[in-house]
């Protein structure tokens, strides 16, 4: 459908039922920068359901008119959802309220409880009831078991619903994150709890399942018999702003690979599901994290790589990771890696997928790279010719592009190498949506496909921990540096060099 623009009032599908959310950590950046602004899309496209209630609830001490006032200005500078329409905002403001109190309380959830009874009556919501819990990690045991306690985690009536949203990161390792998960659903059921990543809100990476589901050329053509590998590079000029001090006890390996590019790796390498539905897709991206060769010791050493940014340019002078606020100034945390995985199963046996992610690299771009085998015979004079490339911009410049060779103009026979590209923004217009509000909509409707479910989020860790154990076992190893401004660390395109290949570079 050429044309059609993504922001109009059909953006975000389905009908809502009237709903509160509760939204924990509603003080923090994350609530101001990306949840809040994604609530405000969904309500200005009337998307949040017919009437809505978001209760915030966090540490800090305000009234319920300084709470909209501070998320009223953040949302002036937030511009991911597009620019806010003020009278939009002021009735979406006066849905707004606000409890304050500590996670581990009982009597905050007590009034918190009371609260939500008011506003149900007062604004006639029903009970149906999200929980969004946007704090530190550390607290998330003690604001579940609150809520269990506090009888807030099952539906008050057959007809309604209660859910609760996890924010990243779902623990630090497979012992957290099955602890935490023991936790949970001790209090829930599976059903009600939706794990975030927002990677898979965005068009881009659900357009990898339209793409080799909903097109009959590519399919055939996904396997070891023509793919000779696979590229996913997750690249941010950003470096960790003021997030030092998380920053220190997560690393890339934790914060990038865990979560975001270990999904891409699953969507590219999924076989077809039954249906598009939550047990369909995630029983089989679960399947795929499962095939992931695991790694051990001489594994890590040969094909995982981890670097630190040292000062550098990013268009002006930049400091180096030691540099940065709340970082200590020997921090051996990893804002690198890139590393090959194998997944032996019978459609990838023996096809490598390198995988890259990195803060303060040479350009923001998130890329997923799929090379072709070469022609198997060239008849022509030119004997070195490009194998084909499909190159999937997840963002930005959304996009995919494929590249093969054609023959030059002119008398000679001489090939050259072009490119048919596809531009979302071309195609569809406008495209900018938060990938925030799209699994809010999703949440809301009680779809979670696009959320991770248990078994994947420890299986994912299962994959990430032996190489976390052989780090924290060579302590005293240096970290490579590289500029900031560069594609990282020498080591990682000697990883690609060894086997004859080269990292795409977008
Ligand atoms: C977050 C990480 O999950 O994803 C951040 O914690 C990272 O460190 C961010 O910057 C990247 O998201 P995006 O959507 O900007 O690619």
């Amino acid at each position: 459908m050429v044309g059609e623009t993504g922001r109009c009032g059909s953006v975000y599908g389905g009908v809502a039922e009237p709903c509160t959310v509760i939204l924990f950590g509603a003080s923090g950046d994350l609530a101001k920068r990306k949840v809040i602004p994604a609530m405000y899309d969904l309500a200005a496209h009337n998307a949040l359901g017919p009437r809505y209630a978001i209760v915030g609830f966090a540490r800090t001490a305000m009234t319920e008119d300084a709470f909209r006032a501070s998320l009223g200005e953040a949302a002036k500078t937030i511009s991911e959802v597009g620019p806010i329409d003020p009278k939009k905002w002021d009735e979406f403001a006066s849905n707004l309220y606000y409890c304050p109190g500590d996670y581990g309380n009982q009597e905050a959830y007590a009034q918190l409880a009371k609260r939500l009874a008011e506003l149900e009556a007062s604004k006639n919501l029903g009970s149906n009831r999200l929980f969004y819990l946007s704090t530190p990690p550390e607290v998330y045991s003690d604001i579940v078991e609150q809520l269990g306690r506090a009888g807030l985690a099952r539906p008050s009536s057959p007809e309604s619903w209660v859910r609760i949203i996890i924010e990243k990161p779902f623990g630090r390792d497979l012992a957290s994150a099955k602890e935490l998960n023991k936790i949970v659903l001790n209090v829930f059921d599976e059903k009600q709890v939706y794990r975030i990543d927002h990677y898979l809100g965005k068009d881009t990476v659900q357009n990898l399942l339209v793409l080799r589901f909903g097109n009959g050329i590519f399919e055939p053509l996904w396997n070891r018999n023509y793919v000779d590998h696979v590229q996913i590079t997750a690249a941010e000029t950003l470096g960790v702003e003021r997030r030092g001090g998380f920053y220190e006890t997560a690393g890339a390996l934790r914060d990038m690979i865990q979560s975001h590019v270990l999904q891409l790796t699953s969507l590219v390498a999924v076989e077809p599901p039954a249906a598009f539905d939550a047990t369909a897709v995630r029983n089989e991206k679960l399947k795929v994290l499962q095939s992931i060769r695991p790694f051990n010791l001489e594994m890590v050493a040969q094909s995982i790589v981890r670097g630190q940014y040292a000062p550098g340019k990013i268009g002006e002078p930049v400091p180096g990771y030691r540099d940065e606020p709340g970082v200590n100034p020997a921090s051996k945390t990893e804002t690198f890696v890139a590393g090959k995985l194998l997944i032996d199963n019978w459609r990838w046996a023996g096809v490598p997928f390198y995988i890259r992610t990195g803060k303060r690299l040479a350009k923001r771009s998130t890329v997923i790279m799929i090379q072709f085998h070469c022609a198997p015979h060239i008849v022509f004079r030119e004997r070195e010719v490009e194998p084909n490339r499909l190159v999937l911009n997840i963002q930005p410049d959304e996009g995919i592009s494929i590249s093969f060779g054609a023959k030059r103009p002119g008398t000679e026979m001489s090939i050259g190498n072009v490119t048919m590209d596809f531009s979302y923004r071309e195609g569809f217009g406008d495209t900018t949506r938060s990938a925030y509000a799209t699994l809010l909509n999703d949440c809301v409707r009680g779809d979670a496909t696009l959320f991770d479910r248990g078994d994947s989020v420890e299986a994912a860790w299962a994959l990430v921990d032996p190489i976390l154990d052989v780090w924290s076992a060579t302590r005293t190893a240096k970290v490579p540096q590289y500029p900031a401004g560069s594609w990282g660390p020498r080591e990682s395109d000697l990883l690609l060099e060894r086997e004859g290949r080269q990292w795409y570079n977008p």
